[in-house]
């Protein structure tokens, strides 16, 4: 490849969109900040999405718009974000708080050590807002008792910190809030990250949007042929199950191969190739939702790319596929 279609791509795969339900994420997330910073009150919130809707994405943009800033007097942290580990331990997660928070030995001392640690430094550094991704990763109390206790700890450290939190992950983490009562009633105002929310458009409409915002920033032109846009609306949904990372797999893969066939469009068929190398390699004649035989179905049943129990295995241990 090229070094401009290198560069051509990597900007492409850079781009952030405002799409619908990632806008109102972000901007609940940017209003619990201004309630706490105004004095008004103390916001918290759950953000649910399957795995690729943006979660991460949207705490990488927060941290950036609210950086950690370097003062002559002291350092100031508005945003703490904190990934939960799978099979997380007190004393795991408090270190990656430290990390975070600056502290130059982060597995130095006991779990409540680095607790009181944290608590300490968060409040030096100014916490205003606190990010936990990856919250499906908190079990509920059916589960191994560490990471029960991890969540009893973040309901402490919460009540400790008094400053909003953004609990974000898997629709199942709602399975903690209701069993756990006190994290339930921390946690009453929910968002989800994904499409089909709007009542005024269907969700192959939603998809198609996406599609072509993010087609819009391609460096080669999408050409949809003699295809209707409703058929197209449908194809892209049913291949990406509305799921901005799968989207961008695919166009990327598309990219690619417009690129090593010196093609001035990226047509149909260049999304069914995509589609197999990047979602799902079973995915041939009817199966394929950019071929021409495609069944027009959800690709969710048994073995296919966005089975409900394939996710929750993976989510267990098996790499996921975004
Ligand atoms: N707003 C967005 N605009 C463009 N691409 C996005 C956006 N949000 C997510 N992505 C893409 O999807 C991929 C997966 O997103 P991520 O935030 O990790 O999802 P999640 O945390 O929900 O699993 C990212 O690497 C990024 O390429
Ligand atoms: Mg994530």
């Amino acid at each position: 490849m090229i070094h401009q279609e290198f560069m051509a791509l990597s900007q492409f795969s850079q781009e952030h969109l405002n799409f619908p339900p990632f806008m109102s994420a972000f901007e609940e997330v940017e209003r619990a900040l201004q309630l706490y910073r105004s004095g008004a009150m103390i916001q918290n919130l759950l953000i649910t999405g399957e795995s690729g809707t943006g979660k991460t994405t949207l705490c990488q943009l927060i941290c950036q718009k609210y950086p950690r800033v370097v003062l002559p007097e002291r350092d100031v942290q508005p945003v703490l974000y904190v990934s939960i580990p799978p099979a997380a331990t007190i004393g795991g997660v408090a270190e990656v708080m430290l990390t975070r928070l600056g502290d130059p030995q982060p597995g130095q001392g006991t779990g409540s050590a680095k607790t009181a640690r944290v608590a300490r430094l968060a409040k030096g550094v100014g916490v205003e807002l606190l990010l936990i991704d990856e919250a499906n990763h908190i079990q509920d109390r059916g589960q191994s008792p560490t990471q029960y206790l991890v969540g009893d700890w973040i309901k402490s450290l919460l009540d400790n910190l008094q400053v909003p939190t953004v609990l974000l992950g898997l629709p199942r983490v709602e399975n903690l809030l209701r069993v756990n009562e006190q994290l339930r009633r921390r946690f009453s105002r929910q968002m989800r990250m994904e499409l089909g929310q709007n009542p005024d458009k269907s969700v192959e409409q939603e998809c198609l949007d996406l599609f072509y915002t993010l087609a819009s920033c391609m460096p080669i032109p999408f050409s949809i042929g003699s295809e209707s846009w409703e058929s197209l609306a449908c194809r892209v949904y049913f291949a990406t199950d509305g799921r901005v990372a799968y989207l961008k797999k695919l166009l990327i893969s598309a990219i690619r191969l417009a690129f090593e066939q010196s093609l001035n469009e990226i047509r149909r068929q260049e999304l069914a190739q995509a589609f197999e190398a990047e979602i799902w390699p079973q995915g041939t004649g009817a199966l394929n939702p950019f071929s021409r035989d495609f069944v027009f179905r959800r690709l969710d049943r048994q073995g296919e790319p966005f089975e409900q129990g394939a996710l929750r295995a993976q989510t267990r241990g098996r790499p996921a596929h975004v």
